[in-house]
């Protein structure tokens, strides 16, 4: 069968992971969905880079035009980052019909309805399973797994960086600015880390997820955020000793027609599932009227986990387009403004 054309905006982290798992998987992806996958075409910064994976050098190009306007080009998955400049890129690619792929959340927090919007007047997919908790399959399980539930409540962490940072300070009393560097140079870090540890990461995250769980529009400024910068290791060690690990923790909760969400430090007993949740790894509980108590775990962040979810969702796009179903399907569906935010 003819194979599925893939450009790529971003060659980095993320990025070399959706090549390796695309190479490395291939007959998984034969056999999902009955033809071949390629890489037509990269954007990137920088041509001479040295990078984690090997790509023919005629591959890269620095002018997203020759990913976004190639007509054999059908899904183009973006893993660049950023927001305004990638904003215009995927509109243009959703404009000439080619389906997105993405696992930018700062983009989804901020412009997901628009986006969403364009992409369904399109007939285009576009799916973001990478922008929440890396690995862990949430966005799908929130919007199909629990589709005939109300979800009451999501709490959870979900930021990587931050739990690492907060793992390895507690544990082995590392300074905070050396686990940080480690952080980033196991790519777990955003570009600039500072949205990591001020929360902001995790706000969007938590946006996200309570739009799709509650099923209404949360926007950015709806979110309460505290970061972990003001954490010093003597609170951490003090915690400790009185039996309480430190987790920067994420909480939407629906009551009635009142939301809240919120993202904070949070002292934890022990005992708690939560406090054994360490290093980049995430967890969210989701509460539901009828199912009761669920628990998601996994990798938060990092090059291979988070390439799962993204080529997870191109294999979710090519199903559809042998169906011929795209900018119709479940997995990402529209939210309607049902309820309201409370007022604080
Ligand atoms: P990196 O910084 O590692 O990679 C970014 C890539 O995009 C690089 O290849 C870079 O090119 C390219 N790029 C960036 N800006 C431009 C531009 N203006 N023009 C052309 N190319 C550009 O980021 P990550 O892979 O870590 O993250 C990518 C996205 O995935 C972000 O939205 C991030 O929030 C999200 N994400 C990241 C996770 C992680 O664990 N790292 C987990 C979940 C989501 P060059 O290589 O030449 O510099
Ligand atoms: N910087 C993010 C984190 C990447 O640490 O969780 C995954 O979204």
């Amino acid at each position: 069968a003819k194979p599925i054309a893939v450009g790529l905006l971003g060659l980095g982290t993320v990025g070399s992971g959706v090549v390796k798992i695309i190479e490395n998987h291939q007959d998984q992806l034969i056999h999902q969905v009955g033809c071949p996958v390629v890489v037509k075409k990269i954007l990137v910064r920088d041509l001479y880079k040295e990078r984690d994976v090997k790509v023919a050098p005629e591959l890269l190009t620095t002018n997203a035009e020759e990913v976004i306007n190639d007509p054999e080009i059908d899904v183009v998955i973006e893993v660049m980052g950023g927001v305004e400049q990638t904003k215009h890129y995927l509109l243009q690619a959703l404009q000439q019909g080619k389906h997105v792929v993405t696992a930018n959340k700062d983009l989804m927090a901020l412009y997901g309805s628009e986006l969403l919007a364009v992409a369904t007047e399109n007939g285009c997919d576009l799916f973001y399973e990478a922008s929440v908790a890396g690995g862990i399959p949430i966005l799908r399980s929130l919007v199909d797994g629990l589709a005939s539930d109300r979800i009451t409540k999501m709490m959870g962490i979900v930021n990587g960086t931050t739990n690492f940072i907060l793992t390895k300070m507690c544990k082995y009393g590392s300074p905070y600015e050396e686990v940080l560097a480690e952080a980033q140079a196991l790519g777990y870090a955003e570009a600039d880390p500072t949205a990591d540890v001020e929360g902001l990461d995790a706000a969007r995250k938590m946006a996200i997820l309570a739009r799709l769980g509650f099923s209404m529009n949360i926007d950015l400024e709806d979110v309460q955020v505290k970061g972990i910068t003001g954490i010093t290791e003597e609170d951490l060690d003090y915690s400790k000793r009185l039996g309480y690990t430190m987790k920067l923790i994420g909480i939407a909760h629906r009551d009635g027609d009142k939301v809240e969400v919120s993202v904070q430090p949070t002292l934890l007993p022990d005992s708690h599932p939560l406090a054994s949740v360490s290093d980049e790894y995430n967890a969210v509980y989701v509460y539901g009227e009828a199912v009761g108590e669920t628990m998601f775990y996994g990798p938060g962040a990092g090059s291979l986990p988070t390439a799962t979810a993204v080529v997870s969702d191109l294999v979710a796009v090519m199903k559809n387009m042998r169906l011929g179903v795209n900018g119709r399907s479940a997995v990402a569906p529209q939210y309607e403004k049902q309820l309201k935010a409370p007022a604080e």
